[in-house]
Parts: structure tokens; sequence; C-alpha cells
């Protein structure tokens, strides 16, 4: 949920890091701070809010130095505050901690260590892990031990999640860093090294990297880097190379990532699809390499139980019929902060996919390792590569949709839904339950599908002015059928999480038992009507709204003059199959839910209370 970023080397510590901050503030928002050896002595600097106020408090003093660790940080134990900021020192100010994850046992610790006489200043969980190596300090102060076996010694007595970074005078030139359940990686550069809950912080200055698992920790000095499993026995791990390069986590021109990635669309499903949806007649039709190795044990699946949330739920709900449909295989989806605590019966034979752009978040995680502990075959449909979801998997996908900053969701859910109507056809296709005419005709729609999305895109302006005209308007509905009712749902929640505006999305046939009552002409209607098998039912639908003075903006196919007549507003998209609209109606929903937060002046890319990465449960 924070992001952490670390730098040891030659070169000036501070404005590494903080440009680091910089890029992952996404993660999380609500304040932020750092922690630099100056040579001398540990210096830190903490604040509530933006990283920009952090920045302005730095002008005060001089900060040179070449270690130095920051973290900006979303609250999960103790409010927003200066003091609730990390870094987290202890009582003699000579560790500093920044930490991302849940100290579970924190309060039992923290009263433990205030009997031996500890003081504490925050109400963070993290700061116990500061003075259990304080205390692994003063424990073995005749021996003078190393940092890291002070961490690993206060580390032994957590229980949670966390992914740390560490600092201290007792051991000045290094930085220590370790993981269990919260993602860490290392930069590695020439005569320097770095530290990052995510690659975006690194890319700019290296893009070779190691990634550190659950029970490792770090070693960094100017001189080179070890790694260390919590038994202090030296591992080796391989040298990863990143090819995503910082231009591309950069806004580009646009006026905010969201834009910038919704834009993305197109391209994203062509990576998506690039040599996995092969031409007719060169030996099958989708070749995912991700689950080559596992293809044999693919057949003998009977059921498919999604795991996801938010965006990528939604994502899998349209799996569901895709799946359904293609390869007659049962599906179901659950939320995956459900799943977890539903005790599931999975029979032999149950293929659980965990679907997840970060690959980290904590809920999806945790049902992917109960499914597998109860035997299950897990795959991930996962965006970020090495990340915990991806490397858990028994095998996945990869979405190939590049980094996504916007906290919104948009270019991964066309990626998603991309990835999923690929492995239905290949199961439809190994299994024998769909015919080969069928899929040759949703190949080639898939495949035409970027220059469709760019035909929407062309009418970004027209959006806007809609969403200008809708702007007064606090609630909304969004309704949809069949292939459109996870539409509904994702366009209300786009709409929400950034505007603030409530919104609802609703199986438009649940109307008439309840629903219906909320609307007059304060509650204009979203309504998904492409031309499909549910159509005419969308059409009555839309009748018995205006009959009650409602409101309606349809997304509908071009072309379609009877909705013309009937709607408020109708924005078009290309005629496409039935299957394939999800991917179409799904984009001038995103642009719609831009345009009202842009225009309300709010902060797209990143809305309050959220963040991009949901790593706490
Ligand atoms: C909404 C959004 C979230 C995520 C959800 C799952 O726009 O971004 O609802 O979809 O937090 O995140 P991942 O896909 O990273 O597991």
């Amino acid at each position: 949920m924070c992001g952490i970023v670390g730098y040891i080397g030659k070169r000036q510590a501070l404005p590494i890091v903080i440009e680091g901050l910089k890029r992952l503030e996404y993660r999380g928002y609500d304040s932020a701070g750092v922690a630099l050896w100056d040579g001398k002595k540990l210096q830190d600097e903490r604040a509530a809010g933006r990283i920009s106020v952090l920045e302005g408090n730095l002008q005060r003093k001089s900060w040179a130095g070449n270690l130095a660790i920051a973290h900006t940080r979303w609250a999960t134990h103790g409010k927003p505050s200066e003091a609730n900021a990390h870094p987290q020192s202890d009582c003699t100010k000579g560790i500093e901690v920044v930490h991302n994850g849940i100290i579970e046992n924190h309060a039992e610790l923290r009263e433990a260590l205030i009997r031996e006489g500890h003081k504490f200043v925050s109400d963070t969980d993290t700061e116990v892990i500061s003075h259990l190596i304080e205390r692994a300090f003063l424990v073995n102060a005749k021996e003078k031990i190393l940092l890291e076996h002070a961490v690993l010694d206060g580390l032994r007595h957590v229980t949670g999640t966390f992914g740390i970074a560490v600092i201290s005078k007792h051991d000045p030139r290094k930085l220590v860093a370790a993981r269990r359940g919260s993602p860490l990686i290392l930069g590695i550069g020439k005569d320097e090294f770095m530290v990052s809950s995510d690659v975006s912080a690194i890319v700019e200055h290296t893009r070779k990297v190691v990634y550190l698992h659950d029970d490792e920790l770090a070693v960094l000095t100017p001189q080179g880097y070890e790694i260390l499993g919590f038994n202090k026995k030296t591992i080796s791990k391989p040298l990863n190379t990143i090819d995503w390069d910082v231009v591309s986590a950069q806004k580009g021109g646009y006026p905010h990532f969201m834009k910038k990635e919704i834009f993305e669309g197109p391209e994203t499903l062509e990576n998506a699809f690039r040599g996995r949806l092969l031409e007719a007649g060169k030996g099958g039709l989708v070749k995912l390499g991700g689950i080559e190795e596992i293809k044999n044990k693919l057949l003998t699946v009977r059921r498919i139980l999604v795991v996801a949330c938010g965006t990528s739920y939604y994502a899998g709900l349209v799996g569901k019929y895709f799946f359904e449909n293609f390869s007659r295989i049962p599906c179901s989806v659950e939320h995956a902060s459900e799943f977890r605590y539903s005790n599931p019966v999975l029979e032999k034979n149950t293929l659980v996919i965990a679907i997840s752009q970060s690959g980290e978040t904590a809920d999806t995680l945790e049902a992917l390792r109960d499914a597998k502990k109860r035997g299950a075959l897990a795959i991930g449909i996962v965006n970020v590569v090495g990340s915990t979801i991806a490397r858990e998997s028994d095998a996945g996908v990869y979405n190939h949709a590049g980094p996504e900053i916007g906290v919104a969701s948009t270019k991964a859910f066309l990626s998603q839904l991309g990835v999923l109507a690929l492995l239905a056809m290949l199961l439809g296709k190994e299994k024998e339950a769909v015919s080969e005419v069928m899929l040759q005709k949703f190949s080639a729609e898939l495949k035409s599908l970027p220059v469709k999305i760019k035909k929407i895109l062309a009418m970004d302006e027209k959006i806007r002015k809609l969403a200008e005209k809708y702007l007064k308007y606090d609630n909304f509905l969004f309704l949809g059928r069949k292939y459109q009712y996870p539409v509904a749902l994702e366009g209300a929640l786009k709409l929400k999480e950034i505007s603030y505006k409530y919104a609802e999305g609703l199986a438009a046939g649940e109307m008439k038992h309840g629903p219906i009552a909320l609307v007059d002409e304060d509650m204009p209607c979203i309504v998904l009507a492409p031309k499909d098998s549910v159509y005419e039912k969308m059409l009555s639908n839309i009748e018995e709204i205006k009959a009650r003075g409602g409101k309606i903006l349809a997304v509908a196919t071009e072309g379609d003059e009877r909705i013309a007549k009937l709607a408020d507003d109708v924005i078009y998209i290309p005629h496409t199959m039935e299957e394939a609209a999800p991917f179409l109606s799904v984009v001038p929903l995103q642009l719609f839910a831009y345009h009202t937060s842009d225009l309300l002046g709010l902060d797209v890319d990143k809305p309050r209370n959220l963040a991009k990465s949901v790593t706490v449960e």
C-alpha cells in the first residue's frame, strides 16, 4: 500500500529517494518521510500530506549524504500525521525503519517493550520494529553485532507482513532490507544500489533488479550486496532485467495517467494478443506460453473459480461468460476478500484463476494460497511481472499492459478481458466445446478491437461534453444485461472512485425488483444497450425508466436509430459481436468517469482514501 525507496552509492542520496517517492506516490499518499546518513549522524524528516510538503520541510537544512531511505504512506495503524509518518525510529534515534505491511502482534510487543523502558512516540505498528532492533543492539552490546543480525533478531518476534528498509548509526555504511508478504525489489547499479517496493522508483537508474522473496534479507553497501535467508545463510539469486523504461512510467503529454492509460487501450490489447492469437492454420488458434506446461492438467478441469477484487473481479465476471460460452466449463467468480473466509468446497479438477493487475493484492493472494492449500490448480492473470501472485501461481498469463499508475484501473481491465477470452478459447478448442467457425469468427473480431477502440477514443471531446451536461447530478444508475452487466458494475465503480458521486451498477432485469423506485428526474441511468441478444429487453428497461421521468444516457451500436429516439443522449460504439462488446462499451464509461472527475477539479490519478495496490486486508 505504501511505497519504500532506499539508495546507497556515490551520488547524493536525497534527490534520488525523493524522485523515487514521487514515482511511488500512487501507492499511498497521506504522509511521507526520509532518513539520511550524512557521514557522521542520522537525520530524518517527516510530513503529513503529499511529498511536496515533505520537500518544503527539507529546505530547512542541508541533506548531503550517500545513504538514505524514504517512504510514502497510506495509513493502516495510526492516523496520517507527522508522528506516524515513516521512517520510525527507536528511543535514541539511532535506527530508522520504513515499513510496508502490518505487524499483527504490535500491541503485545509494544506493551512488552514499554515494560522494558522503551518510549514510543507514534501510534504505528512499525515503531515496534525500530525498538526491537534497538533492543537487539543493546542486548548484544559487547559483541557489536551487525545491523543485519540485529534486524533478524528483531524480526524474530514479529508476526504479520513486512517489507522494510533499515539504516542505523550503530552500523552506518549499509542499508538492510527484509521482506515477508510485502514486495521489495533491489536495483543493482554500478557502485550503487537501491531498494524499492516497486520497479517504477528504480527504472530511471537501473534495469537490473533482484526480487527479494519472503523471509529474505538484503545487505546493501557501496561495494555490493548480499542476500541472506532468515537463517543467516547466504542465498544466491538471479539478476533480472526489467523492460519498462522510465518514459512509459511517465505521463507522455497527457494531463493525467488515467487518460494516458485509457488511450493506451488499443496498444494494450495488441500486446495482450501478440504472439498468442495466431493466424488460421498456424498450429492452433491460441498459444499461451505461460500455461503450456500445465496444458494437460487443464484438459481435466471440470469447474473454474475466479478470485479477484474490484475491477479485476468485474473482468472475472465477463470471463465467466467467456468460459461458459466457449469452453462449456461451469465458472463462478468470487470476491477474493470473501472467498478467503468462506471455507470453500473445491472439488477435484477445479481450476482457480486469480486475476490481479498489481499481483500484490493481499486478499487475492491469500485466496490463491488458500485454494492451493486445498489442492486446486491455480493460475494467475497478472500484469506486474515477478509480483507475488505471479510467482505463487502454478502457472499464469501476463497481461503485458505496461505500468498502470492511475489508481483507477483502465487499460488493465481491457487486457484482463483479452487474456480471459484467449484462455476460454484455448480451453474450448482443446475440449472441442465450440465450433472452429465460431472460434475463427471471435478471433477475427478480437483482432479488430484495437481499431474500433480508437474510433471510440476519437469521441473524447463529445464524451467530455456529456460529462459536463451530467455534472450536476449526484447519483447514477448503470444498467446492463448479460455481457454488459459486469461492464455496468465497472462503469459505476470508475465513476464513484474518482468523482465521489454515488453510482450503482445493476443487472437491468433486477430493476423491477426494487431499484426502479429510485428513478426520478434527478437519477440519470447510464444504459448499456449494444445490439446483442438482450437488446430488446434493454429497450424495455429504457421505456420503463422514461415512463418514470428518468434521464437516459445510452451506450449503443452505431446506426441504432431506435435508441436515439428513446434516450436523452447516446454514445455510439462500433458494431461488434456480443461476446466482444464489453471491450468497447467500457471505454466510454472510463472516459465519462475521467472527465467528470477532471471537470470537478479532483485529483483524478490519486482519488481520496484509495491507493493503487491494496497489500493489506
Ligand atoms: C478500481 C481498482 C481496484 C482494483 C483492485 C484490485 O479502479 O483499481 O478496484 O481493481 O484493488 O487490484 P489488483 O487488480 O491489483 O489486484
